[in-house]
Order: structure tokens, then C-alpha cells, then sequence
């Protein structure tokens, strides 16, 4: 859909990659540049954990261990999250949908508000670089920015480049839950794949290359596809 009164296209985004795949990294950059709110639901998770809400004391022992929330969870807070005003000027889903019954729950959302999402941007990367990039992963304690200790290192061992905050690893970051979450991703989430394909949104980026040529390989995929 285009906004006539500005010109700018209006984008309604998923980026899909397994776990640690760099779903954070491109969707922060790419809500930057599309001006649109980048929907983290790890984060929102874990700032649920972090406040001890009840959202968070339902959540807190999937994430820990690895697996996935439920869905009606899941589904209730996108719900919620797509009610807010910022999210009619579009949206980066990051982590959401994760499961068919969650992505058909999108369906029904979207088709409530009669819009359409633009593109899924898969990226998708081996299980061996995974594994490489979560257990080199910091992120700030505070505002939850993400470093790798090689690829994008802080400027300042320990210190968080954005808000000076402490840099710390993600309890889900150990090695029996990374092995889970790939589990998880693997029957759950990967058959949404053949399920992005068959609407013709599915865009395939290598994400095994760097951060930056993973950027010019979205941008160029975005552009074609429109
Ligand atoms: P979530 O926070 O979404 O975890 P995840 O899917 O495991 O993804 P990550 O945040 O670990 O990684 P990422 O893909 O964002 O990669 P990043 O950019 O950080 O969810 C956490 C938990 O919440 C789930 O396990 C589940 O329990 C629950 N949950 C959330 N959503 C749910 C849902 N919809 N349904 C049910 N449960 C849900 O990159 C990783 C590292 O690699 C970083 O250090 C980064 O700097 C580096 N890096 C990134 N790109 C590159 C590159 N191209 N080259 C080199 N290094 C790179």
C-alpha cells in the first residue's frame, strides 16, 4: 500500500531465520530505514521476565529451556502490539509468526485490517555458524542491543556503545538450549517456509555472509520484488 500523502511505501515485513540467523540484526536496521516499528516478541518476552508481570511468570520457563511459548500467548500479544498506533505505518515482525497456527492467526489479523504483507525475508544460514554466533552474542542489559564479540564488537570490552550499559550473555545463549531452540525451529518453524512460498512472498537470502552484504542482498531482494 502507498502512502499518498508522503510518498513512501508502507511495508509490512517478517524476516524468518533460525535461531541466532540474524533476525535482530536486519530488522533493527530495517525499521531505521522503512521508518516502521520493528516487532521483537523475544523482547517483549523478555522485558516481561525482566518486570515479573504474569506474562512473564507464564513465559519465563519455555524461554529458559529453550522451547516456545504458546501460541494463544504469542498470538494475544501481537493482537495487542498491532492495536498501537505506530504499527498502521507498517511493521518488521521479528520472531513472530514461529508456528502454521500462528501464522494463520497473522492471516486473520491482517485480513481484519484489510492489508497485505509486502514480503517474508528468509535468512538462511547452517546450523555450524549458528551455533558459532549465539555463543559469541552479548547483548546490553539495559536497552538490549546486540553485539558478537568478533563481527561487531563494542567499542569498549563489557560496555554497550548505545546507553554505556553492561554487556551480558542471554541465559537461553547455553549450549542444551541453543540445541532445543534449533529443535523447536526445525519442527515447528521451518514449515512455514512452504507455507510463505506458496503465497509468493517468500524472499531467500543467503545469511551466512556478512552483516553488511546480508544488508545489500535484503535491499536488492526488496526492490525486485516490488
Ligand atoms: P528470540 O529472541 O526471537 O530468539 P531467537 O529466535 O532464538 O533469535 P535470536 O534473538 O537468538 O537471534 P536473531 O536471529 O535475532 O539473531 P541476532 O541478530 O541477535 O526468542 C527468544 C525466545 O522467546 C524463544 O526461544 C521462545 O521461547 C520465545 N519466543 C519468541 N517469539 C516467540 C513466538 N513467536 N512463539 C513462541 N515463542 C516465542 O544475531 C545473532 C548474533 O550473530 C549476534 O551476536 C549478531 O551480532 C551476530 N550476527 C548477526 N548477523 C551476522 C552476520 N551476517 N555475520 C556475522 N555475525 C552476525
Amino acid at each position: 500500500m502507498v502512502n499518498h500523502d508522503r510518498g513512501i511505501k508502507i511495508m509490512r515485513l517478517i524476516i524468518l531465520a533460525p535461531p541466532g540467523g540474524g533476525k535482530g540484526t536486519q530488522a533493527s536496521r530495517l525499521s531505521d530505514q522503512y521508518n516502521i516499528p520493528q516487532v521483537e516478541t523475544g523482547k517483549i518476552l523478555r522485558q516481561a521476565v525482566q518486570e515479573g508481570s504474569q506474562l512473564g511468570k507464564d513465559a519465563k520457563s519455555y524461554m529458559s529451556s529453550g522451547n516456545l511459548v504458546p501460541d494463544e500467548i504469542m498470538i494475544e500479544i501481537i493482537r495487542n502490539r498491532f492495536a498501537e498506533a505506530d504499527c498502521q505505518a507498517g511493521f518488521i515482525l521479528d520472531g513472530f509468526p514461529r508456528t502454521l497456527q500462528q501464522a494463520r492467526a497473522l492471516d486473520k489479523l491482517l485480513d481484519e485490517q484489510e492489508v497485505e504483507l509486502d514480503a517474508v525475508i528468509y535468512l538462511n544460514v547452517p546450523v555450524a555458524v549458528i551455533q558459532e554466533r549465539l555463543s559469541r552474542r552479548r547483548v546490553c542489559s539495559d536497552c538490549g542491543a546486540t553485539y558478537h564479540l568478533d563481527t561487531k564488537p563494542p567499542g569498549q570490552t563489557g560496555i554497550c556503545d548505545s546507553c554505556q550499559g553492561e554487556l551480558i550473555q542471554r541465559s537461553d545463549d547455553r549450549e542444551e538450549a541453543i540445541e532445543q531452540r534449533l529443535k523447536q525451529y526445525s519442527s515447528k518453524t521451518e514449515p512455514l517456509l512452504e507455507f510463505y512460498q506458496d503465497k509468493g512472498v517468500l524472499l531467500e537470502i543467503d545469511g551466512a555472509q556478512s552483516i553488511s552484504r546480508v544488508e545489500s542482498a535484503i535491499d536488492t531482494a526488496l526492490t525486485e520484488s516490488q
